[in-house]
């Protein structure tokens, strides 16, 4: 097995709080892990912590096998390798469907426009974005369609690995359904994924490995099946009830 992310004993702290409290895990090659855990618990801070947005305080992280965490690493060369798929889209609003999707493979591949083009079209067509949507403006698109040109932007780089950070949960429910799809599609065709999502189905389906997180620690991990249906945590139980309530999904073991 390749290891295409290790993280080592991270902790983050902003003033007095201290929002990672030593996090390790990694994520092999193929891999789709997902992170569950109720708000505020450091997620979206780990997730940038491995983007290099945010400096961690003390631990170290590995992308196939090189420390990106040490000093006068080329941050950009790294997250060119890693995408990103935001809660909020951060499309730019000013460009096209297949524009976005270009833009990282010029200015940061420094790909010729006509092989961006070409390699954008191909992402697009992956999530189900068809020609008649490439030249629309992200104001024209649905929030799931948004979404999946967010997806073809990540998709189009090549990269080793994908962050999600809650990637549904901006969307309308009736939306949700064809993001999970391609996310599910992504996995199964052997990308490497790490996904913070509340999407449980998802992540029974989906997931290789299921990690709760609360106060800044991964605090119950393991297969969907263990974790989501047959959680040891007394916290991990009460934040999925709470979860299950809102979803409904009818399969509880
Ligand atoms: N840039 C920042 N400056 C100060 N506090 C921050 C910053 N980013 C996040 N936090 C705090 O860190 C904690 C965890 O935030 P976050 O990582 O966004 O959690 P989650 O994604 O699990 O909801 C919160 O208390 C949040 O207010
Ligand atoms: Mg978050």
């Amino acid at each position: 097995m390749t290891v295409v992310l290790k993280v080592e004993d991270l902790w983050k702290s902003y003033k007095k709080n201290e929002v990672l409290r030593g996090v390790t895990f990694s994520v092999n090659e193929g891999e789709t892990k997902v992170i569950i855990g109720p708000s505020g618990t450091g997620k979206s801070t780990l997730l940038r912590c491995i983007n290099l947005l945010v400096r961690p305080d003390k631990g170290r992280i590995f992308l196939d096998g090189e420390e990106i965490t040490r000093p006068g690493i080329n941050e950009a060369r790294v997250r060119s390798r890693i995408g990103f798929v935001f809660q909020h889209f951060n499309l730019f609003l000013h460009l096209t469907a297949l524009e976005n999707v270009m833009l990282g493979l010029t200015k940061v591949k420094g790909m010729p426009k006509e092989k961006a083009e070409e390699a954008a079209k191909k992402a697009l067509l992956s999530v189900g974005i068809t020609e008649d949507l490439w030249h629309k403006y992200p104001a024209q698109l649905s929030g799931g369609q948004k979404q999946r040109v967010a997806i073809a932007r990540a998709i189009a780089m090549n990269p080793r690995l994908i962050l999600f950070d809650e990637p549904t949960s901006a969307l309308d429910p009736e939306l949700i359904g064809e993001v999970l799809k391609v996310m599910e599609k992504l996995a199964k065709e052997g990308m490497t994924m790490l996904v913070v999502t509340h999407e449980i189905g998802f992540a029974m389906k989906v997931a290789d490995e299921v990690m709760f997180m609360d106060g800044g620690r991964i605090i119950e991990r393991g297969p969907p099946q263990e974790v989501i249906l047959r959680p040891k945590n007394e916290r991990t139980r009460r934040f999925l009830s709470r979860i299950w309530e809102l979803y409904d999904l009818g399969v509880r073991g």
